[in-house]
């Protein structure tokens, strides 16, 4: 049986496991990146277990989410990321060099590698032949120096592509045709791999765009060939030593395939609040934006850029609309520069912003209450923009651009002839300059770097071994889907302190339960009751570590998400399920539980718990490999790495 891209790149790193359907395998990391709120943690954990130097071939921290500096908070974390940089051999990326996922693919992403990076769209570098998969700072930390990535062996679903895109339909549309079919759960579980003759027509930059949404589809990651055209994208970026070709075999085998013919796809559009909600741009035309925004990790390279231009050119932005625009990166803002992009997108109006996250993460030009945006990222849930009323459309260049000109949502097709947009090609070499970023090889004597940590930055809480006889009184009682963000609510006032625990620790479950933090602080010991799919939503490792903070040992649950019950693993958490959910009727906040044996228990994988004050008994799961009971035995992961680094 042949191989897929896939199939190839993981058994190429494979450290443990045989790769069968549903198993645990353990694959090795080559590269990894965070950023100004996610890399903090993981320099923390660097920090906090005492680490010399990473083991990886490359791990870089870029500054790109919270650029703007409006407080005194920011400029510490942007401080103390770029000395823990230079202090652990971590290439940093000053803010204003771009974002990301977008400068990772120009500088350093390469074919047949392993990236594990501290954002959910890292895949984007699944663009240029590399398996790259989003996780958790502490999950990345530990990658950093060495430790394999342990992950279950995914399905690999193929979407093969043919045929060609019709000017004015971009990889935008294919990739919100792809959801239309996958929806965002269509991916769970797997890894989305791009074949097909019309790959060959998709530039790196577009590769791009489908590898970041492949998130969105909820796949692990997605990933392309390595071919000709990603050759000539690395030799323009004077990387071409760093090609490998790299393809499917002949006969391949996948989970799934699903094909879609380039040639007839129009211009598509996301709809609020979902990015799966998709509809032709056409059917939506009554909706009027009051603001456009063309950027993000999604869709800001210089081509997205340059035929949005062409389609601004000699015409203004409408009235009603604020048009902003934020370039990938430096590269890409000084080509726009150079070919006098820039001056015909000012000239029509729009204005704009620096190389970074910015809207797309509501950190500026949040639209205004119940307003609607058209928005070339990739997400729109509900406060997404940073207001939680706002309706965001999601569109390619083009749609967005015209939709910019006519005040309504716009067919780019409907207001010219787009045969021009056929020339708008990724330039043949780029203006290659690392300036911005401090190299490993820049800092002279690493081990003589002061980590400067300001007022804003703390240590990180640790806590000791798993104790075989836990006792400890139930702090809240919660319902079905619980989510991380019910756990540590995000919002940029919240989040300036998320390197500084204890400010940030006042926070947690402020809006479920507003005593909780009163609560949970006069209790030694704690335990968290919740029902089905605790801890949903996004990954942040936060909504495990507060918790631990405070004194919680256990979590018990109807069920985990994934990620978070990973997370619970890390901060020495016992995730314990109800055997029998109606246990969870019987229990009440303010109980106290007694665990005995818990060693012996653990091993066992089934928990008795008793509940004294109401003389009951119930039996729980704990379903752990081999790896976490070890990690958990250990009061988690940062004591699990201490104690490797002593040894
Ligand atoms: Fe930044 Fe938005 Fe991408 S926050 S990393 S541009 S998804």
């Amino acid at each position: 049986m042949g191989l897929s891209i896939t199939n190839k790149i993981l058994k190429s790193h494979l450290l443990e496991g045989n790769m069968l359907p549903g198993e645990q395998i353990t694959v090795m990391v080559d590269q990894t990146l965070g950023h100004d709120l996610t890399g903090i943690m993981a320099a923390q954990v660097l920090e906090s277990v005492g680490a010399d130097k990473v083991k990886t071939e490359v791990s870089v921290f870029y500054c790109d989410h919270n650029t703007l500096v409006v407080s005194s908070e920011n400029a510490d974390d942007h401080l103390y990321l770029k000395t823990a940089a230079e202090r652990y051999g971590i290439y940093f990326s000053k803010p204003g060099n771009g974002i990301c996922h977008f400068l990772h693919c120009q500088r350093f992403a390469k074919p047949g590698k392993i990236m594990l990076g501290a954002d959910s769209h890292t895949p984007t570098s699944g663009a240029l032949g590399m398996i790259a998969i989003g996780s958790g700072g502490l999950t990345v930390a530990k990658s950093m120096l060495g430790e394999g990535f342990r992950m279950t062996t995914p399905k690999v679903i193929n979407i093969k592509l043919s045929g060609n895109l019709d000017s004015g339909v971009a990889a935008k549309d294919i990739a919100l045709e792809a959801l239309r079919i996958l929806t965002v759960k269509g991916g769970i579980g797997s890894i989305i791999e791009f074949t097909g003759e019309g790959v060959k027509t998709l530039s790196v930059p577009e590769r791009a765009t489908l590898a970041n949404m492949s998130i969105e589809m909820g796949a692990t990651t997605g990933v392309f060939p390595s071919d000709d055209v990603t050759k000539q994208f690395l030799k323009a970026q004077d990387r071409e030593n760093d090609w490998v070709e790299l393809s499917a075999d002949e006969n391949a085998q996948y989970d799934r395939v699903i094909e879609i013919d380039l040639s007839t796809l129009e211009p598509l559009i996301a709809k609020p609040h979902m990015p799966d909600l998709v509809a032709n741009a056409k059917e939506v035309q009554d909706v009027k934006p009051n603001s456009v925004f063309i950027g993000s990790c999604t869709n800001a390279s210089y081509s997205d850029i340059l035929k949005a231009s062409k389609i601004l050119k000699g015409r203004k932005v409408h009235k009603d609309i604020d048009l902003t625009v934020a370039p990938g990166s430096k590269q890409v803002l000084e080509t726009l520069i150079k070919d006098g992009v820039l001056a015909d997108l000012v000239e029509s109006g729009a204005r704009i912003l620096e190389c970074a996250c910015g809207p797309c993460i509501g950190i500026g030009q949040v639209p205004c209450a119940n307003g609607i945006s058209v928005r070339t990222s990739n997400r729109n849930f509900p406060g997404r923009s940073g207001c939680q009323s706002a309706s965001v459309y999601l569109a390619s260049p083009e749609t967005a651009a015209a939709t910019a000109v006519t005040g309504h949502i716009t067919d780019p097709r409907d207001i010219m002839d787009l045969s021009i947009l056929a020339d708008c090609k990724e330039p043949v070499t780029y203006k290659v300059d690392d300036s911005s970023i401090i190299k490993p090889e820049d800092v002279t004597d690493y081990k003589e770097v002061k980590v400067v940590k300001g007022e804003n930055i703390s240590e990180l809480p640790m806590r000791g071994p798993l104790r075989d006889k836990i006792e400890a009184v139930s702090v809240i009682k919660l319902g079905d889907n619980v989510t991380t963000d019910d756990i540590i609510p995000g919002g940029s006032n919240i989040l300036k302190y998320i390197a500084n625990i204890p400010m940030f620790a006042e926070y947690t479950f402020c809006y479920t339960d507003p005593t909780f933090v009163e609560r949970i602080k006069k209790l030694k010991n704690s335990v968290i009751i919740g029902g089905e799919n605790y801890g949903q939503g996004s990954s942040r490792e936060h909504a495990a570590m507060l918790p631990m903070f405070f004194g919680t040992e256990v979590v018990f649950a109807k069920s985990f998400a994934r990620i978070h019950k990973e997370n619970l693993i890390n901060y020495g958490i016992l995730p314990l399920i109800f055997k029998n959910k109606d246990d969870y009727d019987k229990i009440d906040m303010n109980d106290t539980f007694v665990i005995e044996n818990v060693f012996e228990q653990a091993e066992v994988g089934e928990v008795l718990v008793k509940v004294p004050n109401k003389n009951f008994k119930f039996t729980t799961l704990l379903e752990v490999s081999a790896y976490d009971l070890n990690v958990l035995k250990q009061g988690g992961a940062l004591n699990y790495l201490k104690n490797k680094l002593k040894h």
